[in-house]
């Protein structure tokens, strides 16, 4: 199919049919996603079991399991979303960031389809995806916006402008949110991926049970994890906790201390910027605590909030076709030789 045709069929039709493709982690998922902001089908086959045994995801093992699935996964999607190959306007993959080798399975699955079903092929980032994920929630927005996004790898506060194009205000130094609530996890006997069983431990317990030190950066914007991570290593091994309670109050006291570290630094960022519009996103964006203080603080603040649903909160590929709507538009096509590349990078500075 040419291009012009292409944009003209699209125009015709009003609206565009994408089916999304994302295996660059530990999720093997595949979704069909209406003029960018509808959920016709969102499947997602989580690894989860698989890499529990080894306490994290082992990268060799994640590549089979897309490979053995991938190709249920796209059938179910198209099925669920009740579309064929025919109605399809583009087939849009995750190309980076995340692991190679599973970055590959979908990347050339998505290649092979493409060419053989002669549709478009559209490379999506994923952080970028999971920030659109939030134009499948929210059918009113639009940007310039600023945004938090925390996930296992990345933790940054960044803004988009009116043309989609995005720049980077601050970063962690060191470790991602995700990355510290996993290893606080682990130390607490918890099973992977240990952020969300610390957020359900943490609702039961005291927040001030230990200690823990602020988080000291360069950059006003900037995050740090790592010297909380070992504060709470070093308290644990002096004092290990006997009792739930007192497991319960060493996970809220670490969960209190990333996330106030989040909504201080994103509110003082769109308080300096005079910015009224927030988007959250990334796996950590389906912790209870940072939700509940966003909305308090934005609320306070004046600022219209939007976070993803907790469905679309981890990896999916709705977020992968959502983003490649946009790019769709724009007439941002990918072609044949388009690469996995680990360690993509969002922002231009
Ligand atoms: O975005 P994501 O699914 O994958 C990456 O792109 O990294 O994020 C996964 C991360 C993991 O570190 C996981 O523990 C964390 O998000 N996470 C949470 C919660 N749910 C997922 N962290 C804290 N509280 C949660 N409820
Ligand atoms: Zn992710």
């Amino acid at each position: 199919m040419e291009n012009k045709d292409l944009f003209e069929g699209v125009s015709k039709k009003g609206y565009s049919i994408v089916l999304g493709i994302e295996s660059s982690c530990d999720e093997t998922a595949a979704a069909v996603v209406k003029g960018g902001r509808e959920l016709l089908s969102n499947e997602v086959y989580s690894q989860i079991d698989v890499h529990a045994l080894y306490g994290g995801v082992v990268p060799e093992i994640a590549s089979r399991a897309h490979v053995e699935k991938i190709d249920a996964v796209v059938s179910e999607a198209l099925k669920n979303a009740k579309v064929s190959y025919e109605d399809i306007d583009a087939v849009a993959v995750t190309f980076g960031p995340g692991l190679v080798g599973a970055l590959l399975v979908g990347l050339s699955y998505a290649k092979g389809l493409s060419y053989a079903i002669k549709k478009p092929l559209i490379g999506v980032n994923h952080i970028e995806g999971h920030i659109c994920a939030n134009y499948l929630c929210h059918k009113e927005l639009e940007p310039p916006f600023m945004g938090l996004v925390a996930s296992g790898g990345h933790s940054h506060i960044f803004h988009v402008d009116e043309n989609d194009s995005y720049s980077l205000i601050g970063s962690t130094q060191d470790d991602a949110a995700g990355e510290a609530f996993d290893k606080a996890a682990r130390l607490l006997g918890l099973n992977y991926p240990g952020g969300p069983s610390l957020d359900r431990l943490a609702e039961k317990g005291n927040d001030s049970f230990i200690a823990l030190p602020k988080p000291q950066t360069r950059g006003a914007y900037d995050f740090s994890f790592s010297g909380l991570k070992t504060a709470f290593i070093n308290l644990h091994h002096k004092n290990p906790p006997k009792t739930e309670d007192e497991r319960a109050g060493f996970a809220a006291s670490f969960r209190r201390a990333v996330v106030e570290s989040l909504v201080e630094k994103t509110m003082q960022a769109l308080s300096d910027r005079n910015m009224k519009k927030l988007v959250l996103a990334g796996g950590v964006s389906a912790n209870s605590l940072l939700r509940r203080r966003l909305l308090e603080e934005c609320q306070n603040n004046g600022v219209e909030l939007f976070m993803p649903s907790l469905n679309l909160c981890g990896d999916n590929a709705a977020m992968i076709a959502a983003a490649a709507a946009r790019q769709l538009k724009k007439e941002r096509l990918a072609d044949l030789s388009l690469n996995a590349c680990p360690s993509l990078k969002l922002f231009e500075n």
